[in-house]
């Protein structure tokens, strides 16, 4: 690992513009659950039953008892971690422009970066299903569920759901960080869902080089990705800054 490391910290010396594309991988340090694998959510819950919006439309009592409680528990208390404050420290030494993260717990913003692409929305802010007004998630009051707008409709993360389209602003500009970038990290995904996973296979595309930080190989390890990293986020992030300095 220790070659590649060094490999990284030089090409990420050289890069005129980075982006980062993150998944749930990265957020594992911070007690967030990710969705495939081993403790996966997955495992616990039937996607189409808790996470279509088909059912959040038939049934929200339900998808929020068991799926979107406890998601917004466990992120509203979750903190950035060292691999979370490793892509901070790079955008703050200029070496990463853009982050397009699948995550919906808001920890890149908390550890700094300020230019970050949420892909699939946020669980930080709740919209009302009816008149759309939003409201920050810490302040919802979950003592019934589901929480009620002032209007009285239904509250809803303001997050993707499976069966919804991505939101346009960030769809597009995903793209064109994919498009101008010289150098991808992919960071902590296992990128089988779409059309997120087609966001390193555009920036390749377009030129850029590919580094995958990941304990698991993907689909992009060896087709897509130039080289894989093979280790947690934290660590590896951690040990790259430091080859930099
Ligand atoms: P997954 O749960 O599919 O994959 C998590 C990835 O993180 C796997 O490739 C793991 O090998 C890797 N991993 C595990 N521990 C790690 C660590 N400590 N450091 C780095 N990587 C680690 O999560 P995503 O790829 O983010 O969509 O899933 C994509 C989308 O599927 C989610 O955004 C969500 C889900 O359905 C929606 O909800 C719309």
């Amino acid at each position: 690992m220790k070659e590649l490391i060094r490999r990284a910290a030089e090409d990420l010396a050289a890069a005129g513009n980075v982006a980062a594309l993150t998944g749930a991988g990265i957020s594992i340090e911070s007690g967030i659950p990710p969705f495939r694998g081993k403790g996966g959510l997955w495992e616990r819950f039937d996607p189409m039953e808790f996470a279509h919006i088909d059912a959040l439309m038939r049934d929200p009592a339900k998808v929020w008892k068991v799926l979107v409680r406890e998601m917004k528990e466990i992120v509203d208390r979750a903190k950035p971690n060292d691999g979370h404050k490793g892509l901070a420290k790079l955008e703050a030494r200029d070496r990463l422009k853009t982050i397009i993260t699948q995550n919906i717990d808001g920890l890149h913003q908390a550890a700094g970066n300020t230019d970050v692409i949420e892909y699939h929305g946020t669980f930080a802010w709740q919209r009302c299903m009816d008149c759309h007004k939003k409201y920050e998630s810490r302040k919802v009051d979950i003592s019934e569920i589901p929480p009620r707008c002032d209007c009285g409709g239904i509250l809803r993360p303001d997050a993707v759901f499976f069966g919804e389209t991505i939101p346009a602003k960030a769809m597009w500009r995903s793209r064109q960080a994919a498009v101008d970038c010289d150098l991808m990290l992919v960071v902590g995904t296992s990128a089988v869902v779409q059309p997120a996973a087609m966001i390193p296979v555009i920036a390749k595309d377009n030129g850029a080089k590919i580094i995958e930080i990941n304990p698991e190989r993907t689909p992009l390890t060896d087709e897509i990705s130039d080289y894989l990293i093979m280790g947690e986020a934290g660590e590896v992030i951690n040990r790259i800054v430091a080859a930099m300095d």
